[in-house]
């Protein structure tokens, strides 16, 4: 089994300046995260609002610099490559975000949605886009006849659904998901639950899975990473981190739960 995404010691801090007379504030958002997500794997990264896991995130996207620190993405490291040359990466890493109406173009049509990934980043040949949009939509389990309409005719599910079938367009191999069923009905939160599950298994998806409801992270992830104050207190296999918690804050987590 490979290693898919590694980093060392990754850093971010946030520099706020206040008013005239404020003092600059230094946050630190992530401090020296080190963990490895290895093929097929999934890594939940839990922790209270403010912890850093949406930092890491972004990092890891490269949607912002590190301060210190390493990302390697299948054995290379990106942490300083340039737009330019991050671009062959981009379709291998997707991001789900939590659901929130302005997701997705609500111009857009369905069908319109899917197919931008698959042009942008060149999946299919023109002459096989139509069929490849129906493939997709089948395997997010959507009824060929949502694929007509625009977001806002569509349930929130429906909408998580069509993210998902854009984030797995690209053929990524690695997903962050940012809580994304934390704005959902917790009927609906379980059916996307599953589908990611099993998409994991068909597509042989990697996961890096941010919640910070445990209940989600336990049913999710092979393994925990706990995070408190930007740093990870905890990580190892999700039962064993679970069944014999180390450290206070985690044991708390798990008290909030029982
Ligand atoms: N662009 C930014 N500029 C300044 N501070 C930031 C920025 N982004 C995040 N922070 C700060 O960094 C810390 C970590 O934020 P982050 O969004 O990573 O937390 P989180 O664990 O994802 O929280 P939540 O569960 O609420 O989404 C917080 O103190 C936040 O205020
Ligand atoms: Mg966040």
């Amino acid at each position: 089994m490979s290693v898919i995404l590694r980093t060392e010691d990754l850093s971010k801090h946030y520099i706020i300046k206040g008013g005239a007379f404020a003092k600059r504030q230094v946050i630190q958002a992530a401090k020296k995260v080190s963990f490895q997500v290895m093929e097929n794997e999934s890594l939940g990264l839990i922790g209270e609002s403010g912890s850093g896991k949406s930092t890491i995130a972004n990092l890891i996207l490269r949607l912002t610099q590190p301060s210190e620190g390493r990302i390697e993405l299948f054995g290379v490291d990106v942490t300083s490559l340039k737009e330019e040359e991050m671009r062959r990466y981009r379709k291998d890493i997707q991001i789900i975000f939590q659901y929130t109406n302005d997701v997705l173009d609500p111009q857009m049509t369905v069908d319109e949605l899917l197919k931008e990934p698959l042009k942008i980043h060149r999946i299919v040949k023109d002459s096989e886009m139509d069929q490849e949009v129906a493939r997709l939509l089948e395997q997010v389990g959507l009824s060929p006849s949502e694929r007509w309409k625009l977001p806002g005719q569509l349930s929130g599910g429906q909408n998580q659904r069509i993210i998902i079938a854009r984030a797995i367009a690209t053929r990524a191999k690695l997903i962050v998901c940012d809580e994304p069923v934390s704005a959902l009905d917790v009927s609906v939160q379980g059916q996307i639950l599953n589908l990611l599950i099993r998409l994991k298994e068909e597509l042989n998806l990697s996961y890096l899975f941010i919640s910070h409801d445990l209940k989600v992270i336990r049913h999710m992830c092979d393994k925990i990473a706990v995070m408190k104050d930007g740093e990870i207190v905890e990580m190892g296999d999700t039962e064993d981190v679970l069944n014999n918690p180390r450290h206070e804050y985690t044991k708390k987590l798990i008290e909030a739960i029982l």
